[in-house]
């Protein structure tokens, strides 16, 4: 499956896909991925923001309340389209249209950060786009992208009854498999690209980033106190978030 071929899957399931997301960018994204790209983010007023896979918008509005001017590309036009509805005309936010694994339309070095929340383990050439990202930034600044933590997110993993121990154990297969595999639980289905952890962390260093930071997020305590259903995610790490500098 190529990207054209992914990005299709992206435009079947955009409606349904952002129909549960709030103004956090909905539950996971609240208890998990907020917390730990924001406490890595630091000051974004009055600065020039990337949204690189911006989906149906909502992190880009959120950057937007933090005083950041706002460019957010998606290669989905649908996504797009509902990123476009979702955003009041205030929101200073430039929505394009474009490939994260070739942006050759914007210009070198115009960006103070960028942001990548949960795209790179949606794109077949993530070398590509790690590049693209290093190219658009200004010197010295920084680069923040989530992604599905390869070591426990794996094809076919998931929790896993033991009768007799009355336990849930975590599944983890095929993590030395490199390659796409599909989410079931839509249909059709979408299509992701497993890596190892090593992997990412060899593409990020031949991009010629450093790694700055990285984080496994969990629920904190105050969090789990509003939903006890995260409670099971203080066993396994569902999220691994990069902060790189160029
Ligand atoms: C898992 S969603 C995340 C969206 C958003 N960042 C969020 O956190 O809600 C992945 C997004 O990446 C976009 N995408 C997939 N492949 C892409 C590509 N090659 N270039 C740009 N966007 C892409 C999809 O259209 C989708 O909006």
């Amino acid at each position: 499956m190529n990207t054209e071929q992914a990005i299709q899957r992206w435009n079947q399931h955009a409606e349904r896909y952002t129909a549960n997301y709030d103004e956090h960018g909905g539950i996971h994204r609240e208890v998990l991925l907020n917390p730990a790209i924001f406490s890595l983010l630091g000051e974004v007023d009055e600065k020039h923001v990337l949204d690189a896979g911006c989906g149906e918008g909502y992190l880009s509005r959120l950057l937007v309340k933090k005083g950041a001017t706002v460019t957010a590309v998606d290669f989905s036009q649908k996504m797009l389209d509902i990123a476009k509805k979702r955003t009041h005309s205030q929101d200073t936010i430039r929505f394009l249209h474009g490939n994260c694994e070739d942006l050759s339309f914007l210009a070198d070095e115009q960006f103070d950060c960028i942001i990548s929340n949960m795209v790179l383990q949606d794109l077949e050439d993530y070398r590509s786009a790690l590049h693209e990202m290093y190219r658009l930034l200004k010197p010295n600044s920084t680069f923040i992208f989530s992604i599905l933590h390869p070591c426990f997110v794996t094809p076919n993993s998931g929790w896993i009854r033991h009768e007799q121990l009355d336990q849930q154990y975590w599944r983890v297969q095929r993590y030395f498999y490199e390659g796409t595999y599909q989410q079931l639980d839509a249909d059709p289905p979408i299509v992701l690209y497993h890596r190892t952890l090593s992997s990412y962390v060899q593409a990020i260093i031949q991009a010629g980033f450093t790694i700055e930071n990285m984080i496994e997020p969990k629920p904190s305590q105050e969090i789990l106190e509003k939903y006890p259903q995260f409670e099971e995610d203080l066993h396994c790490a569902d999220f691994i978030v990069f902060k790189l500098r160029k």
